[in-house]
């Protein structure tokens, strides 16, 4: 039998951010404990959490106080040193297994990992001085996207290159060290889809999400996707091949192009809660922090059919720059709903909240969404 972990149980988390916090909720909501480890004071998931072991992640006495401590072990964030999840993996059951980690964490043993899996993925090459980088640039083509192969978020260590650039002066601005070239994908949509599987094999994905982002960053979500049926089944079945090749145990966020043609090409894994599954609070049958819950605890996983059309936007801390948003303002529409993180300092581009709205038809709720967001007074809206 696998293990099964049933409420009572602690489960860790590792990192502090809203995923976290979010997960503590779900968790704690079914009777579980929950304890948080994350090298951050007065951390989002902390401040929700039974228990915070603050400390950082290389501090090998700290993580064993801690992995002592749980049942189960599981992630709000992905980039968790290797040796880190393994000091854990000695005293506890770590799900995802930390290999899953190590492959997402880097893009390019992400897309290696992908292609191999014959997976559709942009084209892409390792590029490790200028002389690659401009062979490579002759292979793909252009225009052409250099990342940073590590540490890379919301559009963060990118850079995309443009017909006439000089391949000596982009090799001089480099985004990293290790850096992978991809081709710059032509799509018309970007889309995402969670998937769930649990450790006797079971898998679920939840419906397909349609992403707008602004400057790189995630902006609005909204579900049902506007694609064909056969797009939406592809893109499930994708998914779904993934977490099988990757034999996880948990939650699965794949990011994808959709182009013109229906042709889907998978950009991105994240092998926990995602920002484009937030609408699952309100608009699903189970919310993606449930699954997560559900999947690593071994437990039956929940009923995934959305409830009502629903979007999602997100709210940076730029909402802040004319002083404290106007929340009564956004909260008068029937259907939208606030969610906030505790963050204490609302910088430009940080993610501090996000509100919700359920409407008729995915149109009307990202209506909805933008309203509720332009009555807080956000100027980026
Ligand atoms: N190969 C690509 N072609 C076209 N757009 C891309 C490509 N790679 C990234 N982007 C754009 O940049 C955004 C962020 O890139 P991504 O690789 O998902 O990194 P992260 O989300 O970790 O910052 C994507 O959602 C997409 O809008
Ligand atoms: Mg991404």
């Amino acid at each position: 039998m696998m293990p099964q972990f049933l409420p009572g149980a602690t489960i860790g988390v590792m990192g502090g951010g809203q995923l976290g916090r979010m997960f503590a909720m779900a968790a704690r909501r079914m009777g579980y404990r929950v304890h948080v480890f994350t090298p951050e004071e007065n951390s989002p998931a902390g401040q929700l959490a039974d228990a915070t072991t603050t400390a950082s992640y290389a501090d090998e006495e700290a993580v064993g106080r801690f992995a002592r401590q749980l049942d189960v072990l599981t992630f709000e964030f992905e980039n968790i040193p290797a040796q880190t999840i393994d000091w854990c993996a000695a005293l506890c059951v770590v799900r995802p297994a930390g290999a899953i980690l190590n492959t997402a964490q880097n893009r390019l043993r992400e897309k290696t990992f992908l292609s191999e899996g014959n997976l559709p993925v942009a084209s892409f090459r390792a590029v490790r001085s200028a002389a690659e980088l401009a062979a490579a640039l002759d292979q793909i083509g252009r225009p052409a996207i250099l990342k940073s192969a590590s540490f890379g978020y919301d559009g963060k260590g990118q850079r995309r290159i443009f017909a006439q650039e000089n391949v000596d002066e982009i090799w001089a601005a480099r985004p990293g060290d290790e850096l992978i070239l991809e081709r710059a994908v032509d799509f018309e949509k970007e889309v995402s889809v969670l998937v769930a599987r649990g450790a006797d094999g079971s898998s679920s994905t939840f419906p397909v999400c349609e992403n707008v982002h602004r400057h790189h960053i995630l902006d609005v979500t909204s579900v049902p996707a506007k694609i064909e049926p056969a797009v939406e089944k592809n893109a499930a079945l994708l998914a779904r091949t993934i977490a099988e090749q990757l034999d996880l145990v948990g939650l699965l966020a794949v990011e994808m192009f959709l182009r013109s043609d229906g042709e889907l090409l998978v950009n991105e894994l994240a092998p926990r809660p995602h920002n484009s599954g937030h609408w699952s609070i309100e608009g699903c049958a189970t919310s993606q922090f449930e699954q997560q819950v559900r999947a690593v605890c071994g437990l039956p996983l929940g009923a995934t059919e959305i409830l009502q059309p629903t979007a999602m936007a997100n709210l940076l801390g730029d909402a802040w720059q004319n002083g404290e948003p106007h929340w009564a303002r956004a909260l008068g529409t029937p259907g939208v709903h606030l969610h906030l993180y505790g963050k204490r300092e609302p910088r430009p581009g940080r993610k501090m909240g996000h509100l919700t709205a359920t409407a008729s038809s995915a149109d009307a709720a990202v209506r909805k969404v933008l309203e509720a967001r332009a009555a807080l007074g956000d100027a980026r809206s």
